[in-house]
């Protein structure tokens, strides 16, 4: 077991592909080695206001993420303790009564649009990405996905992309490239980039279990 456990950020814009990144190289280890955490599951709780408020929240931007609570599970997990998780739901636009319960393991990834934008989280990471994708790719992906798995309509998902997504993309994601340690191109379609990744997280682990 590595005496302190891996933190890896993985950010990038909505549809750039940091779930199959991710997916990829926990592929890669055991379940027992690496968990991964969304950035979505820390949407702050809306549940106290009602559904037609909860349409009008801008979910690109920092002050959407509930950071303080994300940061306490993380300091947890590396302290080797237990978490319960927030279960999000985004047909509901908020989160469920559900919690899950998390282990703590050697490396964690944490994914999610905004991860490289708060400092406080920045600084509790080994490793931080960022995956980049061309915006024509991002929103057709985003199309397909809110249409076919968060209850979307096309009218909605385009009217929000212009109107709110792109807009925060501009002024907060994409600024976060430059805290990148690595810059991914075509996300989860880059074999050599998941190698790497694989390849440096290994060497950490075996770095941190020889003391
Ligand atoms: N979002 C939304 N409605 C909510 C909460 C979030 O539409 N109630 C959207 C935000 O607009 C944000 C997006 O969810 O842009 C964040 O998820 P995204 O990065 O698209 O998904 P991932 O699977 O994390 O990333 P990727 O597509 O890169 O794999």
């Amino acid at each position: 077991m590595a005496d302190k456990p891996i933190v890896i950020g993985v950010a990038g814009g909505t549809g750039s592909g940091k779930t199959t990144v991710t997916r990829s190289i926990c592929e890669q280890f055991t379940d027992k080695t690496i968990l991964m955490i969304e950035q979505d599951s820390y949407y702050k709780d809306q549940a106290h206001l009602p559904y037609e408020e909860r349409l009008k929240t801008n979910y690109d931007h920092p002050l959407a993420f509930d950071n303080d609570l994300l940061i306490e599970h993380l300091h947890g997990l590396l302290n080797r303790k237990n978490v319960e998780k927030p279960v999000y739901n985004y047909k509901l636009h908020t989160r469920s009564d559900e919690v899950i319960d998390v282990e703590p393991k050697d490396v964690i990834i944490l994914e999610g649009i905004l991860v490289l934008e708060d400092e406080r989280l920045r600084n509790l990471m080994d490793i931080k990405v960022f995956v980049d994708t061309d915006a024509d790719l991002r929103i057709i992906r985003r199309l397909m996905r809110d249409i076919n798995e968060r209850g979307r309509t096309i009218e909605s998902v385009i009217e929000q992309y212009v109107n709110v997504v792109r807009p925060m993309h501009l002024q907060f994601v994409e600024p976060t490239k430059r805290y990148a340690n690595i810059i991914i191109p075509e996300g989860g379609e880059n074999l050599v980039a998941i190698d790497l990744m694989t390849t440096k997280i290994r060497s950490i682990l075996e770095e941190r279990s020889l003391t």
